[in-house]
């Protein structure tokens, strides 16, 4: 039986029913990257898939390549980082931590951070906690296009800098060293080169500064930019099912992984596609 694809209800994203991962035709696989552009997240859903069929279908969607950060890679299958919190463990019940929230990645884009951020990512449910685990998405193409034309005008040539340090304290899922990257300087606003829609530049988690500005006037610019991007009725939050898998455009896209109580277990395996879109440089440049 043929897949079928059925948008979300929220302003981005689609879901895929019923994929045959292992008999995926020329054409359903245009039909799917299409898709990709079409919607820019698709959770794959009724199809569950071992780690090989993961990474096949990743594929799919571009040159699957190693994560930087490498303390999470699976050694078996190196396009694959392992992604859990706590450790991979579950809290004992009678831990005075295990309704902590653990996991938690604030809005971000994928390596915004670096001179060239990711082109997209997948995501398989391997153990899915009973309670939360959510991931919600925000088109940042979209958020451009809403913004009154005055401050289209006025952030359209203004420069924005990303940092690493200031993403890593926040996160619980994936934590590495510190000065691991350093500081770059992107466009506030750059153009996707497949869809030709201009995007903003946002990655609320690692942006540090827009530059060009008086200081003052900078910080409630940004401020209210990522105010504008993160509202609730602009995102799709994903939640998960077993076997679900889940992709996303990261160049037109933020996301957050929203958390779990630390008393349930949750590990996700990604695999992360390769850009050749540079967008920063290093500021030392
Ligand atoms: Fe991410």
């Amino acid at each position: 039986m043929p897949f079928r694809i059925t948008p979300t209800s929220a302003p981005l994203g689609a879901i895929v029913w019923g994929l045959d991962v292992d008999g995926i035709s020329a054409d359903e696989a245009t039909e799917l990257y299409q898709a990709f552009l079409t919607y820019g997240v698709l959770a794959f859903r009724g199809s569950t898939l071992d780690q090989r069929q993961h990474v096949a279908l990743s594929a799919v969607f571009g040159e699957n390549v190693m994560h930087p950060i490498t303390i999470t890679i699976d050694m078996q299958e190196p396009a694959i980082i392992v992604m859990s919190a706590n450790g991979g463990e579950a809290a004992d019940a009678d831990d005075p931590g295990a309704d902590e929230l653990v996991g938690v990645i604030p809005w971000h884009s994928d390596m915004s951070y670096t001179e060239v951020p990711t082109r997209g990512a997948m995501l398989r449910a391997v153990t899915l906690p009973d309670e939360g685990g959510d991931t919600a998405f925000v088109d940042t193409a979209r958020v451009y296009r809403l913004l009154p034309d005055a401050m289209k005008a006025k952030i359209r040539d203004l420069r924005i800098l990303h940092s690493y340090n200031k993403a890593n304290p926040a996160q619980t899922m994936v934590k590495a060293d510190q000065d691991l990257f350093p500081d770059v300087i992107h466009p506030l606003v750059y153009e996707h080169p497949e869809l030709g829609l201009p995007v903003l530049n946002i990655s609320p988690n690692s942006a540090k500064a827009i530059l060009g500005l008086p200081e003052g006037e900078a910080r409630e610019l940004l401020d209210h930019l990522i105010a504008f991007a993160c509202r609730d009725e602009e995102a799709y939050v994903h939640v998960w099912e077993p076997g679900d898998l889940l992709l996303w455009d990261n160049w037109r896209t933020i996301h957050q992984a929203c958390g779990h109580p630390k008393r349930c277990k949750r590990v996700v395996h990604r695999t992360t596609l390769h850009s050749d879109l540079k967008l920063g440089e290093f500021v030392s440049a």
